[in-house]
């Protein structure tokens, strides 16, 4: 298990999460090259379907980053996303999967040091869990 290189997925917000992102990336600091960005115009796109099709496709992880409370652009897309993230953690549950392998974080453009954090908090939490059933099977059927 010593191996396993865990693989997640971030649904980032344009105006914050990927911002921040952009930022670690300029400000060179490190962290674990596990994550798949996807943009999205704000994280109330995000439903709850498209979380868990990122399970069904492989994912070990998954988080949702958007702005911070009070600062979504598009009001209260970031709380609509807040309480996806809760329902999909009821149904992962419900399938054998993990709850904490999902999560939602805030945070704001400047904050690329707090991304590089969450990104790294993701990893490590995840390879305590170990592969999902699902993408365990995903790496027999690759080999
Ligand atoms: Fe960033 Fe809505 S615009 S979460």
């Amino acid at each position: 298990m010593s191996d396993f290189e865990p693989k997640i997925v971030a649904f980032c917000c344009n105006f914050c999460a990927f911002a921040a992102a952009d930022l670690a990336g300029a400000m060179r600091l490190q962290y674990p090259p596990n994550v798949r960005i996807i943009r999205l115009p704000c994280t109330g796109k995000v439903d709850a379907l498209l979380l868990m099709k990122a399970f069904e496709e492989g994912a070990d992880a998954v988080f949702v980053a958007g702005c911070l409370e009070g600062q979504c652009h598009f009001i209260e897309g970031n709380l609509r996303a807040k309480k996806r993230v809760s329902y999909v953690k009821r149904l992962l549950e419900e399938v054998q999967i993990e709850p904490e392998r999902i999560d939602m974080f805030n945070l704001s453009s400047a904050m690329g040091g707090r991304f590089a954090e969450i990104v790294e908090e993701m990893t490590e939490r995840v390879k305590k869990l170990g592969p999902t059933y699902i993408s365990k099977k995903a790496e027999v059927v690759k080999s």
